[in-house]
Order: structure tokens, then C-alpha cells, then sequence
């Protein structure tokens, strides 16, 4: 590689950066620009009723995913691996903790929703229900941290309580969640979404809190 064609990548990156944060930034002052409509989402052809499907292969199942814990699940996914490894396609399953009822013995128990980080697409990751580093007597509610600028996520709704993605305005400040259903063999299951804002989100982008929200 040639120190010029280096000097290139360098600024393009330093370019795409810049370019993320005035995003960013636009999009907490201006929550009324459809920018869903322009974010590289899953095409809704690809999205049908699927599998839970764990990391390991094997079918999540109500009987034998521990509460208070989560995993990363690829949806839709594909038959290619690079495809697969789309952050787009990245959500987390938890099943909530027992004080918000994950040991309940139906769909409630658990929630699925895009680990794209709606302030500038990191990868936020659940938390469980923990002891208080500070105060071991005391609990801390598990929750979705961002790695990146300290967005938090409540548990519970998908909804940003803390941090930039916080300061944005509906729908920008909800995480997409997918509704899932459990088979008489307790098997999770995703049923096919709608891709937009009033229905599961639009990953990167939001979604509107719902009464079922
Ligand atoms: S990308 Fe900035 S808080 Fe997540």
C-alpha cells in the first residue's frame, strides 16, 4: 500500500466519523426526518416466522433458558456467513429477570430486541440483574448498556433512559423488538415483523412505544 493510498483511508475514515457524529446529532434535533427510510435494513422478503435460534444451533426453549440471562441471535438469517454477521441482523433475547417476571411460564417472560445502538450503531449488551458493586446488599436492575457513549436501555420497554440516545426524540429513542410465541414443546419462535416505526421498529432508527410496549 502506498503512503498516499494510506493517506486516503485515513481521512475517509476521519470523513465517515465525522459524518456519523453530524448524524447524530441531526438526528437528536430533528426526530421528524423519516431517516428509516434510508438505513440499510433487512428486506422485508427476508423477514418470515423463524426460530429462535441460539448460538449453538439448537432451538430456545422456555424450559431450559436460564432467567435473568441473554443471547445474541442473527435474524433473518441467511445461508451466507458474511451476511450473518451484519450488525443489522444482531438481536439480544433476555429473559427478564424474576422481579420483572422472567420466571413466568409464557412469551412474557421474555424480550428481543436490535442490539444496533440507536445513537451512533454500536452494539449495546445486556446486563443482569446484579448485585450493586458499591453496595452488595442492594440490586441493580439488569439493562442494556452502549459500550460506545453510555446509552442505557430499560429492560422492560426497549426505551433509552440515559445518555445520547435518550435526548432523542420519539421514535429514535426505542429499540426495535421482535414478538416471539412459544410452541406446546416450549420452543421460541419469531413471528415475521413489520419493518416500520408503528410496528417492530426500524432497526437503527426506532420505534414508537405501543400499549403493548
Ligand atoms: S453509539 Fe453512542 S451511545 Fe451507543
Amino acid at each position: 500500500m502506498t503512503a498516499s493510498t494510506m493517506g486516503v483511508g485515513k481521512v475517509s475514515r476521519r470523513d465517515f466519523l465525522k459524518l456519523m457524529a453530524a448524524a447524530g446529532t441531526i438526528m437528536t434535533f430533528t426526530p421528524f426526518v423519516d431517516w428509516g427510510k434510508f438505513l440499510p435494513n433487512i428486506r422485508s422478503s427476508e423477514a418470515q416466522k423463524a426460530k429462535v435460534e441460539m448460538p449453538d444451533g439448537s432451538q430456545a426453549n422456555i424450559n431450559s433458558f436460564p432467567v435473568n440471562h441473554s443471547e445474541s441471535i442473527i435474524y433473518p438469517k441467511t445461508d451466507d456467513p458474511v451476511l450473518n454477521k451484519e450488525a443489522f441482523r444482531t438481536w439480544q433475547l433476555i429473559r427478564l429477570p424474576k422481579e420483572l417476571g422472567g420466571d413466568r411460564n409464557d412469551v412474557s417472560a421474555f424480550r428481543m430486541y436490535s442490539m444496533v445502538c440507536l445513537h451512533l450503531w454500536c452494539l449495546w449488551k445486556y446486563f443482569p440483574r446484579r448485585p450493586d458493586p458499591e453496595d452488595p446488599s442492594k440490586m441493580i436492575d439488569g439493562n442494556g448498556q452502549c459500550p460506545c457513549h453510555g446509552s442505557m436501555y430499560d429492560v422492560l420497554t426497549g426505551k433509552a433512559y440515559q445518555g445520547p440516545a435518550a435526548l432523542q426524540g420519539p421514535p429514535s429513542n426505542v429499540l426495535p423488538r421482535l414478538d416471539l410465541e412459544i410452541d406446546s414443546g416450549g420452543y421460541l419462535w419469531i413471528l415475521t415483523p413489520q419493518w416500520k416505526a408503528d410496528g417492530n421498529g426500524i432497526v437503527g432508527y426506532g420505534r414508537f412505544l405501543t400499549e403493548r410496549s
